[in-house]
């Protein structure tokens, strides 16, 4: 029998591909090349899988144009570049990468609130730029994080990692989420208290951004939302660009409406607005909240493991849409 045939869109640890290789004839991209969505159907076409990662986009054109698909296993918790409803039409199985990130995205939540609120980055740039010539008591003063109100947005298991991290500081955690939390699973967020959108983001000292992006959450916090925070605040986005309005957080930041923002993700990353890099109230990172060596190669060997296991008359571990394999 003919070896099934996969596309790897993008780079990987060249150990998965070769892992992906005793099963699969792979096709790779290992210079990384950027494909444009031409480029993608026409590398994707007679393919029986794909392995992406979230900058590709995987929409009904591509799934129309491949009639052979049979997976496409994304190396990602989030799955919001991928038509999930196209592909369970056309009897495609989609996987994504849920668990093994969980703690290593938290840990990068609180990496980028600490530096947000005590102003890391900003004084580093300071003080390499040789302005450091004399102590000062009001050196870039900061907000406290411990015995702060922490708030939370999308509490699933990435935000849940989040709270429990908030008892070494002594925080109170809100939250709030599509559905409430069982009583149990709060009480081990560090007994996160459940509240309205609008009291979240009025009561919230630090907030972080951590529920997954789909169009319902477009925009969820825009200008009125960003208004009825306090002028202290701060806001961590390690989610999806696109659940922030950039450009009303632009005018919050600018106008000191908020006192400051950590930002992983953005809209139309990673051409992302250039208007935040002449903000000072900002730390700025690129897409990296999962990126510890050890969950990296984890989530890429999890996709590998769905893409293997969909091809081969297996069950993957992390299928999003089981209704595929009775179109399939
Ligand atoms: C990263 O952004 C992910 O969704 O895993």
């Amino acid at each position: 029998m003919d070896r099934p045939r996969i596309l790897v869109t993008r780079a990987i640890f060249p150990d998965v591909i070769d892992a992906l290789s005793q099963h699969f004839d792979v096709e790779s991209n290992q210079d990384d090349r950027i494909f444009s969505s031409d480029e993608l159907i026409a590398k994707a076409a007679g393919k029986d899988g794909i392995f992406t990662t979230p900058s590709e986009r995987i929409g009904a054109d591509v799934i129309a144009a491949c009639p052979t698909l049979k997976a496409i296993c994304n190396m990602a918790v989030g799955y919001n570049n991928i038509d999930v409803a196209a592909a369970t039409q056309a009897g495609i199985i989609v996987t994504n990468t849920p668990d093994v990130l969980n703690e290593t995205t938290a840990d990068f939540a609180w990496a980028l609130l600490l530096a947000t609120a005590r102003r890391v980055t900003e004084s580093e740039h300071w003080l390499r730029a040789g302005n450091w010539n004399k102590w000062r008591y009001d050196t870039f003063l900061g907000a406290d994080v411990h015995g702060a109100t922490l708030g939370i947005l999308g509490m699933g298991r990435i935000g849940q990692a989040i709270a429990r991290r908030a008892a070494g500081f002594n925080m109170r955690v809100i939250y709030h989420n599509r559905s409430r939390l069982a009583p149990e699973l709060e009480a081990r967020a560090n007994h996160a208290q459940y509240v309205g959108k609008d009291e979240l983001l009025r009561s919230a000292d630090h907030l972080v951004l951590a529920l997954p992006y789909s169009p319902q959450v477009h925009h969820t916090v825009g200008a009125a939302e960003l208004a009825l925070m306090k002028p202290t605040a701060t806001l961590v986005n390690i989610a999806r660009g696109g659940i922030v309005d950039d450009a009303a957080l632009i005018a919050a930041l600018r106008a000191k409406r908020l006192a400051a923002a950590g930002l992983d993700v953005f809209e139309n990353e990673p051409a992302f607005d250039p208007a935040f890099l002449t903000l000072s109230n900002v730390v700025l990172t690129p897409h990296i909240a999962s990126a510890s060596e050890p969950t990296r190669r984890a989530m890429a060997q999890c996709a590998a493991a769905n893409l293997i296991a969909a091809l081969t008359g297996g069950s993957p571990p992390n299928i999003l849409n089981p209704d595929a394999i009775n179109k399939g």
